[in-house]
């Protein structure tokens, strides 16, 4: 309580100070990365609304501009600085912008040092985990200080801070923040702390507040949804939230991201096939079909013990949708270990792959790994990866013809006339029709299948 009291004395205080300056301040706000990080900008956001900023789409037409970043490969950090170049002209045209930046970049001890010595331009920093500094920062800066930089971890939650949501009817919830599982290739452990989760009564508190608002699709997030409440007073874990969920009143799709799939077990599957609002499809992020490699990663699992998740599931339906996660170049990947990727994508038969070739990010233990395999080698396996799984979707996809699904209208597709959506097992399916459908559900009948998505008919 006392800490959102300081968030607002914060937010009033500068909110005063731009209120004299007799312009309504622009903000832009831009988030990168994962959906959690998006979630945390809609905080920023809500912060500098409460503060009086009108939102800009772009930067050039912003007082204040807050880079929201990630660092969990290198091109996304290469890409921020890339941008703060171009803030510099902006800057240099407006001398009175602020430039912000914050996200899991922030906690990286190389960037903030780089920032102050080569983009001295930049005016605020704060890590992920102390979102509610914005507005004290910003005051310091407002009141003339050179630098305002805050980037100790308070392994705060952000509870109770307001939300600007960018849609109507989509919502993120973070139900947890952080993560304690150290696999050797990752950053984020290091960069949003420990493990904390939520009360279960605030989430569902802000669920059935949302529904009430007319939001039709609920993605609970965290790194590893599956160790929700372990830190926790009460016994409440990730199954029982979503019952707790599946029970509140209205017309609405739950899904959630990401889960671990050591953690991943037979209660949860039961759990979304008992649950009449739980999308039927999991996200779970395999990363290799190796088990040397999976071990060199520190994931916890093997390809056996993962298939068996997945064939629990296919036992109550059998053409069940899993997306997954895969890292190709792990250091020192060998073509068998490859294959052995290869064949497991073909034993699941995902209907979506999320690719990443191996990015070394320092600090990390896979980092010290010397990586006997080329940058070129990488690019081909990934290039057999992307065609492998384009030919099974589009056999997989094949499965929903003359099917009916339940489609939330996301908005207009590229072909003209078109709209997208995405049905209760995350595919995307395209159908003639107009945009006074976002935003609600409609019942599509299938008649094609493309190898990114199906195509059909309202009934
Ligand atoms: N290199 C490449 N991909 C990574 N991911 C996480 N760290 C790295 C890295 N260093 C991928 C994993 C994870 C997803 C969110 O990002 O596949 O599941
Ligand atoms: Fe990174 Fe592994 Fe944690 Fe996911 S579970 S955030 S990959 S350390």
């Amino acid at each position: 309580m006392n800490q959102e009291i300081n968030v607002n004395e914060y937010i009033s205080a500068v909110s005063d100070i731009l209120v004299k300056r007799n312009t309504k301040p622009r903000a832009c706000v831009r988030s990168f990365g994962c959906q959690l990080n998006f979630s945390d900008g809609e905080k920023i956001k809500g912060m500098l609304v409460k503060m009086g900023c009108e939102m800009a789409e772009k930067e050039e037409n912003a007082d204040i501009v807050i880079y929201n970043t990630c660092a969990v490969r290198e091109n996304a950090e290469d890409r921020v600085f890339g941008n703060l170049g171009f803030l510099k002209h902006y800057k240099e045209k407006n001398p009175e912008m602020i430039i912000g930046l914050c996200g899991c970049m922030a906690s990286l001890e190389h960037v903030t040092r780089k920032l102050k010595n080569s983009y001295r331009f930049v005016d605020i920093v704060f890590s992920p985990s102390a979102l509610d500094r914005l507005p004290k920062l910003l005051l310091e800066k407002l009141s003339g200080s050179r630098y305002a930089f805050d980037t100790n971890e308070y392994n705060m939650s952000s509870e109770g801070l307001y939300q600007e949501r960018d849609s109507s009817f989509k919502a993120s919830v973070p139900i947890m923040f952080g993560c304690n599982n150290f696999c050797t290739y990752c950053i984020v452990p290091y960069v949003r702390g420990r493990e904390r989760s939520r009360k279960p009564e605030n989430i569902i508190q802000e669920v059935e507040k949302l529904v009430q608002n007319g939001y039709k699709e609920i993605m609970l997030l965290g790194q590893n949804v599956n160790s929700y409440g372990k830190d926790l007073a009460e016994s409440v874990d990730f199954p029982e939230l979503l019952q707790r969920i599946n029970e509140i009143d209205g017309d609405f799709v739950v899904r959630f991201m990401s889960s671990h799939p050591k953690d991943a077990g037979k209660k949860l599957i039961d759990t979304i096939i008992n649950c009449g609002k739980i999308g039927k499809h999991l996200h779970l992020p395999v990363q290799s079909g190796s088990n040397d490699i999976l071990d060199k990663m520190n994931r916890r699992y093997t390809v056996e013990k993962y298939l068996e998740t997945i064939d629990y599931a296919r036992s109550f339906i059998p053409d069940f949708s899993f997306t997954t996660d895969i890292i190709v170049g792990f250091p020192n990947e060998s073509e068998e270990d490859f294959e052995k990727t290869l064949s497991l994508m073909k034993r699941v038969k995902y209907d979506n792959i999320y690719s990443f070739i191996y990015s070394k990010r320092s600090g990390t233990k896979a980092a010290e790994i010397e990586d006997m395999v080329s940058d070129e080698e990488k690019g081909k396996r990934m290039t057999r990866l992307l065609s492998l799984q384009r030919e099974i979707s589009t056999e997989s996809y094949k499965r929903f013809i003359g099917r009916t699904m339940r489609v939330l209208v996301d908005g207009k597709s590229k072909t003209e006339g078109y709209m997208t959506g995405k049905s209760n097992e995350f595919v995307i399916v395209e159908f003639e029709g107009d945009k006074s459908l976002v935003g609600s559900f409609v019942n599509v009948k299938i008649t094609d299948a493309k190898n990114w998505a199906v195509t059909g008919v309202i009934i």
